[in-house]
């Protein structure tokens, strides 16, 4: 068959070297399309040009050249109700309808979901206008965590450490800081614990779990400097033992599917839900809509099955017959390579020579990159996304930061400690 993939990131392109692999993809027909794509997602789809938010004209892409698969990676074209509109024209789509991607798209929404349902979550408040809001800091203490309620490209979240630094984050955000997004603020309570992402495919009955991983989010070794969109990441996180994701799918995930199936929103694609260990369990920090960036490259990595025949069982609600996923024992790791400035105003056009990167084994994947008169330079804040793995972190990280000494572009830079909890953790096992 033929399959579209949309978006053009390091998420992306993972995705469209293991759907390259697929079965679906086996005759001498089939192609994989990808739009926009990047320089290299060509090495395994051919790019079209596809305005992705004209919702007719991907229709009418799907329609001339037969696709039978869609594939949405990215959170706007969700929430934007793209999914909804390839459905309702009979094409088999991977990813959530507008109303199940309110999920990640509407903060407030998540959190009375949760109330609700009875998901182990931090206490709340939903404020509407700067004086609710201030007056809704009373009933918290610091840190205050602030959060716009709409999509803000993971920027919409302020840890306020008193309670004058909270005021003036609440006065940016009701102010337009993030725009619409930022019309409407949840108040929560501040939660300890270590954080680590676990996700999940379901076709709104059904659910199969995806394995975990943990992300990087500060720029700065150490956990220091900024949030970003994530540095790195590896999987399995182990600190998610096989007790404690019983506990996720049991009191968090099912929970969230059957009450999205009975609001008369099911939600079908993957929910990649953000979790704290806390002291009293697992709670939920947020739920995304799509896959992580770069979550999703250290799981495709892992993945055994196939992933074309998995996601396409998704989309077509054959999930309950479908066997439990396999994912390779062996952990996987990935460093983000980004242009200096990221995340405030990272440079462009810096130039980039993969050399022998991947000699060993290590995986590439084109985050922001992009040719310029045949060169490949950097023209996003995450550029390269190296990857590799071993039967430790401690391994996968050694190998990743190899192939990353083979990668000559001096206007990019990584963290050097991407694992760092769990390579500590390994050296008391
Ligand atoms: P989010 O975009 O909701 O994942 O939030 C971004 C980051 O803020 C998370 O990865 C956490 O590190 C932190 N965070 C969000 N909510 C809380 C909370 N209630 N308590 C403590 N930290 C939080
Ligand atoms: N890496 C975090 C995310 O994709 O939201």
């Amino acid at each position: 068959m033929n399959i579209l993939l949309l978006g053009g990131g390091g998420r992306e392109h993972a995705l469209a070297w293991k759907l390259a692999q697929s079965r679906l993809l086996a005759g001498p027909e089939d192609r994989l399309y990808a739009a926009p794509g990047n320089p290299g997602i060509a090495d395994h789809a051919e790019l079209v040009e596809l305005l992705l938010t004209d919702h007719a004209s991907v229709v009418r892409f799907c329609n001339d050249q037969r696709v039978g698969l869609v594939v949405i990676g990215p959170e706007a074209p969700l929430v934007d109700g793209l999914a909804d509109t390839l459905r309702a024209a009979g094409v088999a789509v991977f990813g959530p309808s507008a109303q199940a991607a309110r999920l990640e798209g509407s903060k407030s929404f998540t959190k009375k979901l949760c109330r609700r349902a009875g998901i182990p979550t931090a206490g709340y408040v939903h404020a509407r206008s700067l004086d609710e809001a201030r007056a809704a800091l009373d009933g918290f203490a610091p840190p205050f965590v602030l959060k716009a309620d709409g999509l803000a490209a993971g920027k919409g979240v302020v840890i306020a450490e008193s309670r004058a630094d909270a005021e003036d984050a609440l006065a940016d955000m009701f102010g337009g800081q993030f725009g619409t997004a930022g019309a409407e603020v949840v108040i929560e309570e501040f939660m300890t614990g270590e954080e680590v992402s676990f996700f999940a495919l379901t076709d709104g009955a059904s659910v199969l779990s995806f394995g975990s991983a943990q992300d990087h989010k500060r720029v700065g070794d150490a956990d220091t400097g900024p949030n970003t969109g994530g540095m790195g990441a590896y999987s399995p996180a182990r600190v998610l033992t096989p007790l404690l994701e019983g506990e996720v799918l049991e009191r968090i995930i099912l929970p969230t599917v059957r009450a999205m199936a009975d609001i008369g929103a099911p939600y079908s694609g993957v929910l990649f839900a953000g979790l704290m260990l806390t002291s009293e369990g697992p709670k939920l920090i947020e739920y995304n809509c799509r896959f992580g960036d770069p979550e999703c490259q250290v799981l495709m990595v892992r993945l055994e099955d196939d992933l074309g025949g998995l996601l396409l069982a998704c989309a077509e609600n054959r999930l309950a017959a479908a066997p439990p996923v396999n994912m390779a024992q062996d952990v996987a790791l990935t460093v983000v390579m980004a242009a200096d400035g990221y995340p405030d105003t990272p440079t462009r056009g810096g130039a980039i020579t993969l050399g022998d990167a991947e000699a060993e084994g290590a995986k590439v994947f084109h985050a922001g990159t992009a040719l310029q008169d045949g060169e490949l330079v950097a023209s996003g804040g995450r550029v390269l996304n190296v990857t590799a793995t071993g039967t430790t972190v401690a391994e996968a990280q050694a190998r990743a930061y190899s192939a990353i000494g083979a990668v000559d572009a001096p206007d990019l830079f990584c963290r050097r400690d991407i694992g760092w909890r769990e390579v500590e953790r390994e050296k008391t096992d």
